[in-house]
């Protein structure tokens, strides 16, 4: 059985004192870490601070990057490496967002190279995948979706797998309040999963998480995790208010 696992990503949107105050907030609930993995991904001014507090107060939430440089050292201004991430108290880093791909042109071939490095510095990567609206309307969201995870997986070995977590996030419903009806996010989901299967076999295939991102709420989540193959989420804006996050993560209750 796959644990479910609930991921925030803050984006650009909080100073450090409110994402320090934000973590403390989800902190101040008794959340059931044995019934749902948790993690938040702040953005690099304030993870030191938001893992700080976490690690204070002894909670098993994990802190990701919210990118990485596919660079290890060097004259990289304005790049944030995996040992800095990691030294700073992330575990996890989320890698192809469809933010960075769509508005900062991050390639397949970028996004492989970093999904390699981080793997190699034994980051937790979240590689994220996602067709656009004009791909789902032609029918070809499928085809494009698996590209894009051929293409981020490229290399990844048999024994680094199992520290990804794919993340499907339709672009027409990141942030739009548009989600995939959960029919549509299960039929992406099991593809994934058999393309995983078909690569690197199906014991690997069915430990690996999937989870859904694009307009997730407390009232969506409960529909999304019934099915099969959707393992969690990955959550943008209702992640930036406690009660809302709280609620997705206690999505069983
Ligand atoms: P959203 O963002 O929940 O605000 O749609 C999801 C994401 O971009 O990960």
């Amino acid at each position: 059985m796959r644990k479910p696992l609930i991921f925030g990503n803050w984006k650009m949107n909080l100073d450090v004192k409110q994402s320090d105050d934000l973590v403390r907030s989800l902190l101040s609930v008794k959340l059931d870490y044995g019934m749902v993995d948790v993690g938040v991904a702040p953005d690099f001014c304030s993870l030191s601070t938001v893992a700080r507090t976490i690690r204070d107060m002894g909670v098993p939430i994990s802190v990701a990057g919210q990118n990485v440089s596919q660079h290890e050292k060097g004259a990289f201004t304005g790049d944030v490496n995996a040992d800095m991430l990691l030294t700073a108290g992330a575990d996890s880093v989320i890698i192809g967002h469809s933010e960075r791909r769509t508005v900062f042109g991050e390639s397949d071939e970028l996004i492989n190279e970093k999904v390699r490095l981080a793997l190699r510095c034994k980051l937790h990567t979240i590689l994220c995948v996602g067709e656009l609206l004009a791909e789902r309307e032609a029918g070809v969201h499928v085809e494009k979706v698996l590209y894009q995870l051929g293409m981020g997986l490229k290399g990844v070995s048999v024994d680094r797998v199992n520290n990804i977590v794919i993340a499907y996030e339709p672009v027409w419903a990141i942030g739009t309040g548009k989600t995939a009806t959960p029919a549509d996010a299960e039929e992406m989901h099991a593809a994934i999963r058999k393309f995983l299967s078909k690569t690197y076999g199906p014991v690997i295939a069915n430990k690996i998480r999937i989870l859904y991102g694009g307009s997730v709420k407390p009232d969506n989540i409960g529909a999304l995790m019934l099915r099969e193959n959707i393992d969690g989420a990955l959550v943008g804006g209702a992640s930036l208010v406690a009660e809302d996050f709280i609620k997705i993560i206690n999505y069983y209750k």
